[in-house]
């Protein structure tokens, strides 16, 4: 979507929808934002015989990674080009995640290093956005300690980086910017995507459910859910533009449509995106189980498009610390659910989130998950050490653990999960999937890389001009988290 279908896009919006607030004023404003600094950027790409740079750095989730596409989509129309090394790059942005510590300092770690590209090079802006900018403490720590930076704005204010920039060339003078509020829906954006053949299409924004290790109901405000024309207008679009796959994100996506007024739920969302005709699968993430609804379980059983794999984060099997972490159900309800989804979609896949190290968890309480992990047979988790976020619940909790039995316990949970996924992997080999090749292997150009309509990855051989095509392909070898394949005949 370009700049000027994107005015359209909000001109339209605005009329449909009391929830956007951003007005079109502002978003010509913007535009002409871009409009002056692309006229900077060809005056010194005449004098200096090359064009400026950029460089985005993206930490956390799918969301951000869409959000960056965003940026990167403004970026470009302003005529920046994309550089690889970001100690070289004339704008540099790091949209930022908080969920975890460690993604944290990481980022203090870079702008550590960057100080000194930034001294040789004046010139150089430094952004900062995303997650960690919306904590009070981070701000104070990056312009006490990071004064190199130029920009900082939040998670709610992203269309808003033309003006910003624009003002730190004029002035000089870092700037920030962080909204408290979290009304405005501030969507579609030019954006560039990644992938040709695949894309990922916000359907709601925030969560409500403040589970009390998690700073996302913070960081990225309330829950407000996009109106399903919005939505089923930009996969039509996407679709037009030769996108066979689409991603439907939300942090918990099963309340999509609550509060919006249309008589609407994620199931009659997805039988309607399965209409749209280009679009061949369809992803969504994530899932809350306390709120999976039957409706939902029909939905992804009868929608011929919809993937036959489901990501519903269990984070831990203990019911004690299910309730301390507010999730609202329990290890046997859990249970009962996959049962029941298994039931209705045979062979469908499960992925998860894992939670090792929450506060109280000892020997007895991993038992707890290690015995769901067993019972489930998870296709593929996401598993992390937990990580105390300043302003959670969890974080004021006493009996936090000790590392070194975190360690032990997170280690005995991927052993069991690992023995898991490669039992069901080894299941596959023999058999015959349709693959969608998504990208050249990382490491060997003669091979691609796909995944089978249940999220497994698969490695074979081909070349780029088979991208974005779906292919038979036999499963020959496995391994914890791949598998190789071979084509058998083309679909
Ligand atoms: N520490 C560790 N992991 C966390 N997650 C969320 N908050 C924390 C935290 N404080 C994990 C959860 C969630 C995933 C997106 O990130 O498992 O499902
Ligand atoms: Fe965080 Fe829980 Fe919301 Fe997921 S559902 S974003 S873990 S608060």
């Amino acid at each position: 979507m370009n700049y000027n279908d994107m005015i359209r896009y909000y001109t339209e919006e605005k009329r449909l929808k009391e929830t956007v607030k951003i007005s079109e004023e502002e978003l010509l404003k913007q535009r002409d934002f871009i409009g002056k600094i692309r006229k900077f950027n060809e005056d010194y790409e005449k004098k200096n015989n090359r064009k400026r740079t950029m460089h985005i750095s993206t930490f956390g989730c799918q969301m951000n990674a869409h959000d960056s596409e965003k940026l990167q989509g403004i970026l470009e129309e302003m005529g920046y080009i994309g550089c690889d090394d970001e100690m070289k790059a004339d704008v540099v942005i790091y949209n930022t995640c908080c969920v975890r510590e460690n993604a944290e300092n990481k980022v203090y770690g870079n702008l550590g290093y960057l100080k000194h590209s930034k001294e040789e090079r004046p010139d150089m802006k430094i952004i900062l956005c995303g997650c960690m900018m919306q904590q009070d403490t981070v701000i104070d720590t990056i312009r006490k300690k990071y004064r190199h930076v130029d920009i900082i704005f939040g998670t709610f204010n992203l269309y808003k980086m033309p003006e910003l920039l624009y003002t730190n060339i004029m002035t000089g003078s870092p700037i920030t910017d962080i909204w408290k509020e979290h009304g405005e829906i501030a969507e579609d954006l030019p954006s560039v995507r990644k992938y040709k053949y695949k894309a990922c299409v916000n359907i709601m924004y925030g969560c409500d459910n403040f589970c009390s290790y998690c700073i996302v109901p913070y960081v990225r405000g309330r829950e407000r859910s996009r109106r399903s024309e919005d939505i089923l207008k930009e996969v039509r679009s996407l679709a037009h533009d030769g996108v066979k796959e689409i991603m439907l994100l939300g942090q918990n996506v099963n309340s999509y449509g609550k509060n919006l007024g249309e008589n609407i739920t994620f199931a009659k969302l997805l039988k309607m995106v399965n209409e749209v005709e280009g679009i061949e699968r369809i992803r969504f993430m994530t899932s809350h189980p306390k709120d999976l609804s039957e409706e939902l379980i029909y939905a992804i059983r009868d929608c011929d498009k919809v993937c036959k794999h489901i990501h519903l984060p269990f984070q831990a099997g203990n019911n004690e610390i299910l309730r301390r972490m507010n999730r609202k159900y329990t290890k046997e309800r859990y249970l009962e659910l996959i049962g029941k989804i298994r039931k209705e979609i045979p062979g469908i896949a499960v992925t998860t989130d894992i939670m090792v190290g929450f506060p109280g968890e000892g020997r007895k309480e991993i038992e707890d998950t290690i015995d769901v992990i067993k019972k489930v047979g998870f296709s593929n988790a996401f598993t992390f050490i937990y990580s105390k976020r300043t302003g959670t619940p969890a974080a004021i909790m006493e009996d936090q653990v000790e590392e070194d039995i975190v360690k032990e316990n997170f280690n005995d949970v991927l052993k069991a999960l690992n023995e898991i996924i490669l039992e069901i992997n080894k299941e596959k080999v023999g058999k015959v999937f349709s693959v969608f090749a998504e990208e050249v292997s990382m490491g060997n150009s003669e091979f691609l890389t796909g995944k089978t309509d249940d999220n497994t990855i698969v490695h074979f051989r081909g070349s780029d001009d088979m991208l974005g095509n779906f292919y038979n392909v036999k499963i020959t070898d496995c391994k914890t988290f791949y598998t190789v394949g071979e084509i058998v005949e083309e679909n």
